[in-house]
């Protein structure tokens, strides 16, 4: 026993001395010590070279960019990877990872649990492929509905949408030791020209409207920022002072260090003072840090500032445990799963809006015989479930809503079908006498024919987006209206589902019976659509955006959108009046308003209570299916703030059982009854009385209230 212990003691007393010399000589690997210091410390033993070595990207390799480790103080490599809704692999490893529905469709679950559960999925796919920097997620407000990247966007039309969800997902990301991304700083708010053109927008605006999502990421942690390649008030965004070194760094982040990496060759200068640290994918212009006399402190660059640097890249390395937890994952790597699967599916289940639902048509009876036609070149034939860039992934598979229907019903597809047929393909039948026939329309008479036969027609539409590309109207083309309406006019019982990258116009609206939308779904968008159609899913989904009634419905002028000189300079000249703050300033109704959504079930509101620190209410599911309502909070500031009439200032998604009641609490903060003050450049709470506003959209409003704020 003796024998034992003491060899034990020994054993311990090496370990202390082996981890006390290993202290001393990686100091920065001392646990105890917070990132910034094991950052500093590291710093200590790097030479200039080493330095200058982190601030660009290297060898074009398997991934997006790379910085390559530096192995004699063990510094692991940068592995930095798009996209926002998946990891995009090199087109020889295609489908070796999950295609989740977009970010935009994230933001339309309005849930900050599937927010996290998407950043917990998304983590382990980029550690799994040997990333650990995740290029995401998209945060830009959607300024321009036509705007191509609006699908990678998670704030749709509103800062605080934004500002809320992107949270828990970065703080989901970068539990797996993955750091994420916020991209793209700042007000690259349109495709066309986006490497040249001016923003031109006033600081108020900025504060207001445009960087409250970024805030959000700061606020989790966010280890990186990427800045755009437009300009903002004329300066390049990766060298602006105004909005990277003194808004961003100064204002936002203050003593918080995180990275400003550049946009793919969106640098003009070596602006590390002001602001940037990081130029990928390569250095055009910090590669030639090392030939600059830097004690000269020419184009602003001193050893101080390399330093600053570098700190600001490896205080998030070592908060994010890259250091402790370094990744053994490969680009070879399938890091697709059933479990992954499910998370995009029960995303994008939660993320489908039910924008209309009359008599009832929705939910089908899946016990009940029945007849349905899936219509359209969306249903099966060329199914849209991603959005086009640097952001798309090439899932393993993609389910399409015709699929999806067969999987629901049970029915084996028939073999060898492509879905491109030129007859319908059909019906096909299970026991239950619950048949499905799929016809991609392409000639009116059969489709009236089938339209006139089946109990449920189910047209499936979509259209998409992409990076470098704005769309050039929201309607949804291919002939998809005309087979939308020709359906309708033979089948009273016809349903859209809608595929989609952001607002979209919907002549239809008043011919068919129901309408979904979801967005863009990702690999299992027919999944989801079926568990909402048969009632699996009750959804719960809610509009991010504005849907319009028409193209440029908010009257944006050229100078606004798409920019005057050749699209060199856009003026942001509606200020804070952007999606449904301009629909409420100007008293113009849309086809369906921001933050609607219907469900299957019915909820009331009743016992609310406001004030300055926050606002209360009961909701009880009145209906006869469990559910989830999305209680929402609008705020009207009082006259003298100038601010638009009404904004979202609170949100929680409450899953009630039939019959059960809960409170909702949504607190408000001194920050959410401010205003941006340019003259103090700081926030200002307003006096004077706030009008409260709760209901289950922008525009369907159950409770009313206020409250005062004293001077
Ligand atoms: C692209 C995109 C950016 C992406 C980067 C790397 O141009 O703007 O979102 O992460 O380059 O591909």
């Amino acid at each position: 026993m003796m024998l034992a212990t003491t060899k034990t003691l020994c054993l311990a007393l090496a370990a202390a001395v082996l981890v006390a010399a290993s202290a001393e000589v990686t100091p920065w690997m001392n646990l105890q010590d917070d990132p910034e210091s094991r950052a500093h410390a590291l710093l200590a033993q790097m030479t200039l070279a080493e330095k200058v070595t982190m601030l660009h990207g290297h060898t074009e390799g398997n991934y997006s960019g790379n910085v390559p480790a530096i192995t004699r103080l063990n510094i692991p490599a940068l592995n930095l990877n798009d996209g926002p809704q998946g990891f995009r692999a090199p087109e020889k490893l295609s489908g070796t990872s999950t295609g989740f529905p977009s970010i935009l469709t994230l933001g339309a679950t309005w849930d900050p649990d599937m927010a996290a559960a998407y950043g917990t999925a998304i983590g382990e796919e980029f550690a799994g492929k040997g990333a650990n920097v995740y290029l995401g997620p998209g945060l830009n407000v959607a300024r321009v509905p036509l705007c191509g990247r609006n699908f990678e966007y998670l704030s749709g039309e509103d800062p605080f949408l934004g500002y809320t969800l992107v949270q828990p997902m970065v703080k989901a990301v970068q539990a797996k030791n993955v750091i994420a991304n916020a991209k793209h700083w700042i007000n690259n708010n349109q495709e066309i020209n986006r490497d040249r053109v001016s923003a031109n927008v006033d600081e108020r605006t900025r504060f207001e409207m445009y960087y409250p999502p970024f805030e959000g990421a700061i606020k989790a942690g966010v280890g990186s920022i990427m800045c755009s390649y437009n300009r903002i008030n004329h300066v390049y965004s990766c060298e602006n002072n105004e909005t990277l070194g003194i808004d961003l760094r100064q204002r936002l982040l203050g003593s918080q260090r995180a990275w400003v990496v550049s946009d793919w060759l969106a640098t003009h200068s070596t602006s590390l003072v002001e602001g940037l640290d990081q130029e990928m994918p390569y250095g055009l212009f910090f590669d030639s840090l090392l030939e600059l006399d830097l004690d000269l402190d020419l184009h602003n660059v001193t050893v101080a500032a390399i330093d600053n640097a570098v700190l600001n890249i490896l205080t998030p390395m070592f908060a994010v445990g890259l250091f402790d937890h370094p990744l053994n994952g490969t680009v070879e790597a399938n890091v697709t799963s059933p479990a992954h699967n499910t998370v995009a599916r029960k995303v994008a289940a939660a993320a489908t809006v039910l924008l209309k639902n009359d008599a009832g048509l929705l939910p089908l009876n899946a016990t009940q015989p029945m007849t349905i036609g899936v219509f359209g070149i969306q249903g099966d034939a060329e199914t849209w479930a991603h959005g086009g860039g640097s952001g798309s992934v090439t899932p393993p598979y993609i389910i399409t809503p015709f699929q999806g229907v067969l999987d629901a019903l049970g029915i084996q597809r028939p073999a060898g079908h492509t879905g491109q047929e030129d007859a319908p393909v059909g019906p096909l039948c299970n026991a239950r006498q619950q048949c499905v026939t799929y016809y991609e329309g392409q000639n009116d008479t059969i489709t009236e024919a089938l339209a006139e036969a089946v109990d449920v027609a189910l047209v499936a539409v979509g259209t998409a987006s992409g990076e470098l590309l704005d769309r050039v109207h929201l309607g949804l083309g291919r002939g998809q209206d005309e087979l939308t309406t020709l359906v309708a006019s033979h089948n009273r019982n016809t349903v859209v589902h809608v595929t989609c990258p952001g607002a979209v116009l919907t002549p239809w609206r008043n011919d068919v019976s129901a309408i979904l939308v979801g967005f863009m779904g990702g690999q299992e968008l027919g999944h989801a659509m079926a568990d909402v159609v048969f009632g699996h899913v009750n959804p719960s989904g809610r509009l991010p955006v504005t849907f319009p009634n028409v193209d440029n419905e908010v009257g944006f002028a050229e100078r606004q959108y798409p920019g005057i000189e050749d699209h060199l300079q856009t003026y942001y000249d509606e200020g804070l009046e952007v999606g449904y703050r301009w629909y409420d300033a100007h008293g113009v109704t849309p086809a369906f308003p921001f933050g609607h959504g219907l469900s299957y079930t019915s909820f009331n509101y009743s016992g609310l209570t406001a004030n300055s620190t926050g606002v209360s209410v009961r909701i009880a599911n009145t209906g006869s299916v469990a559910g989830a309502e999305i209680v929402q909070l609008y705020l009207g500031f009082p006259s003298s703030a100038g601010e638009p009439p009404l904004q979202l200032k609170g949100f929680a998604k409450a899953m009630l059982a039939p019959g059960a009641t809960t409170t909702v609490h949504l607190p408000l903060t001194d920050r959410d009854l401010s205003i941006w003050d340019v003259q103090d450049h700081a926030w200002s709470k307003v006096p004077g009385t706030f009008q409260v506003q709760i209901g289950s959209s922008s525009r369907d409003v159950r409770l009313a209230g206020s409250f005062t704020v004293s001077q």
